[in-house]
């Protein structure tokens, strides 16, 4: 098979965790007998500093030339980087956020599963983390506060600042229904979060869910609060399939997720719209303090690549592999510093990506 891939290298750790993936990717297609072609692509921090801006028309009509884009991550220290003295509309995560909006990527899958190989990690109660945890967030990625209308005055002399949290039934419906197709093939029990309690946005949200629950008569649909899921997640993960909610909440409930597994540097994350174009990332950001030092943990990137294989290529044997290759090399016990406990092998990120690459 042959593919075109775009990368997105971005800011921080970025260029470096994208390394490793791209290692990955080719001995995938040496094993295989692929061929993957790279173009790379600007955006955020390392768009401002070339062109002015966090995102280029031009990047944008390269993305949608290829099949898929493998990203890093994008942004800065927000203190010290000039970056951030900017305008907020042209700083970098403006620029993802309008890559996000421009390619139609409404639904951002984020899976959050517990190794065996890292209980030790797990910051929870070992009574919790025994009983392990395999869940998949569905986040719409293109609504909703990130989106909404939002300004900043002076009203009567007093600084006031308002963002809208807006949805309408076609948004709620397409991600619902990737939610419930997903579930499907899952453990087939989909929970939509959202705080019908307090908002509107919730109410309709709630209301959509239920309607396109009903073509799905094999799913166990629930509903939860967020704030009460928040709780749930540290008190009982191993109860959750699918997660389905809105943009702001699967942005906070996603964090919170990926730490429960260990470390945020293990959770890949898939943006996909209505073809099979999907733009693949680490749910981490660009930890500015670890870039350079060899330090951080390719896996979620690797992993975001798998994903990458399985949903734009349909390659599910090759995913299946560079999965089962993290597996094995957290199981002969090498762990990067996040990830890292007792009687664990420290591993650089250089060498973490080798040891996956040759386990395929
Ligand atoms: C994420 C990130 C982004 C988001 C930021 C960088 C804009 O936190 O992908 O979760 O909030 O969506
Ligand atoms: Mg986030």
């Amino acid at each position: 098979m042959n593919c075109k891939i775009g990368v997105i290298s971005g800011d921080g750790i970025g260029p470096e965790i994208v390394r490793e993936a791209r290692k990955v990717l080719d001995r995938v297609a040496e094993r295989f007998g692929h061929q993957f072609m790279y173009m790379e692509l600007l955006l955020g921090g390392a768009s401002i500093d070339a062109y002015g801006v966090p995102l280029t028309e031009e990047t944008i009509e390269k993305a949608k030339s290829c099949e898929a884009v493998l990203m890093g991550s994008i942004g800065g220290d927000a203190k010290t980087s000039p970056w951030y003295q900017l305008e907020p509309s042209r700083r970098p995560e403006a620029g993802l956020l309008g890559i996000r909006k421009a390619l139609n990527l409404f639904a951002n899958l984020r899976p959050a599963y517990l190794y065996e190989e890292l209980r030790e990690a797990c910051p929870l109660r070992a009574d919790i983390s025994e009983a392990g945890f395999d869940m998949l967030i569905m986040r719409e990625l293109t609504g909703g506060l990130y989106f909404g209308a939002r300004k900043t005055e002076e009203v009567d002399g007093v600084r006031t600042a308002m963002d809208t949290l807006s949805y309408n039934e076609h948004e709620i419906r397409r991600i619902a229904k990737r939610a419930f197709d997903i579930a499907m093939k899952r453990r087939k029990k989909v929970c939509s979060v959202d705080k019908a309690n307090v908002l509107d946005s919730s109410r309709l949200w709630r209301k959509v869910v239920e309607e396109v629950a009903k073509d799905y008569p094999e799913v166990a649909l629930s509903h939860m609060y967020v704030d009460n899921c928040a709780m749930q997640l540290v008190m009982n993960p191993a109860q959750f399939d699918v997660i389905l909610t809105e943009n702001m909440f699967g942005d906070i409930l996603s964090d919170e997720a990926s730490m429960v597994t260990g470390s945020i540097g293990m959770l890949s994350s898939a943006s996909l719209n209505d073809t099979r174009f999907g733009l693949y990332e680490p749910s981490h950001g660009s930890a500015p303090d670890l870039a350079g030092q060899d330090k951080a943990n390719p896996i979620a990137t690797i992993l975001s690549a798998a994903m990458m294989l399985r949903y734009s290529f349909d390659l599910d044997q090759e995913a299946e592999a560079v999965e089962a290759a993290v597996r094995q090399v957290l199981k002969e016990g090498y762990r990067t510093g996040d990830i890292m406990s007792e009687g664990g092998i420290c591993t650089g990120t250089t060498q973490m990506g080798d040891l996956i690459a040759a386990h395929i």
